[in-house]
């Protein structure tokens, strides 16, 4: 029978949000006619300063806030209509603080919590244990106290109870936020993973430009609770101007080369966005300055 509540639209989106806006009881406006759609398998991402409403819009995709205007569909279904049960068994929400997240005694217990309470069957739910902590490279710790764990590995942490559950779609809140370099450098090499390997449709919030265009397909550009720009990284910074309006700077590479083009006249087509481009922008210019060619 036909659901009455399903949006006929295209299969391969996973989310669409329309004219959504939002508004704290308190009276702050912290969304205002936001218009996306997440297509299954992308991985994207909401870009914006502290304050734009990154939080409030991953909670909206979740189905954790009420009262908006606007409307959310969850794989065509209106995800009003949609119990939790429903919506967890496709979406999970990552949390900023991992602290706000965990919460079993014990490693193992906390990534098996989800799956139990799906009604998993414990020999299933102690295979997607163990596989969800290989993922996430935690194997090992499984009897470990998530207290001991580090901030990075009880990031991991969240991530696998949510791989556990089986869910398609991740949205997660400042992955990298409070992570070193390196750190950082590790987590979007984890989600890039779980994306092209496992097939995870991923959103994420951040306000981390200078990883974007190495990892991202697409983003969103969050400021004061609206939309400002979305596209493919290349199309969202080529706008300085605009980036700075918004509290937001390019990525450091390509701030080096607009300055250079544009402070120092040097001559430079396009503005890279990662370090091979701009070695080869470099490389370029300086030939044509030196007249090699
Ligand atoms: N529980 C709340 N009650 C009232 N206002 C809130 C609440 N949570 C967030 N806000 C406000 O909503 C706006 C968007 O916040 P948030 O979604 O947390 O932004 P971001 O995640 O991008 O930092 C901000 O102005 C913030 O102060
Ligand atoms: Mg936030």
């Amino acid at each position: 029978m036909a659901d009455v509540n399903k949006l006929q639209i295209d299969d391969e989106i996973m989310l669409l949000v329309k004219g959504l806006s939002y508004k704290y009881p308190d009276g702050t406006r912290a969304l205002s006619d936001i218009n996306l759609e997440i297509r299954r398998g992308e991985f994207i991402g909401l870009l914006g300063a502290n304050g734009s409403g990154k939080t409030t819009l991953l909670r909206a995709m979740d189905g954790l806030m009420k009262g908006f205007e606007g409307e959310i569909y969850l794989k065509g279904r209106d995800i009003r209509t949609l119990k939790p049960k429903e919506i967890y068994r496709h979406v999970g929400l990552v949390f900023q603080n991992p602290d706000d997240q965990l919460f079993a005694p014990t490693l193992f217990e906390d990534v098996a919590f989800g799956p139990l309470n799906m009604g998993i069957d414990t020999k299933e739910v102690e295979k997607r244990v163990m596989e969800a902590l290989k993922e996430v490279e935690l194997t090992g710790l499984e009897k470990k106290s998530v207290h001991n764990l580090s901030f990075g590995q009880r990031k991991r942490a969240c991530i696998a109870g949510l791989l556990a559950m089986g869910h398609e779609m991740l949205l997660l809140d400042e992955p990298t936020a409070g992570l070193d370099p390196m750190g950082e450098y590790k987590m979007m090499r984890l989600l890039q993973r779980l994306n092209k390997e496992g097939g995870v449709t991923i959103v994420m919030a951040t306000h981390s430009v200078d990883l974007v265009p190495l990892f991202l397909d697409r983003l969103y550009i969050l400021s004061r609770g609206r939309i400002t720009r979305g596209g493919t990284p290349e199309e969202v910074f080529n706008a300085p101007q605009e980036m700075e309006d918004i509290k937001l700077r390019l990525p450091q590479i390509a701030e080096l080369i607009y300055r250079l083009k544009h402070d120092d006249d040097l001559p430079f087509e396009r503005i890279p966005l990662t370090i091979g481009e701009a070695r080869r922008e470099i490389v370029k210019s300086l030939n044509i300055l030196t007249g090699r060619r």
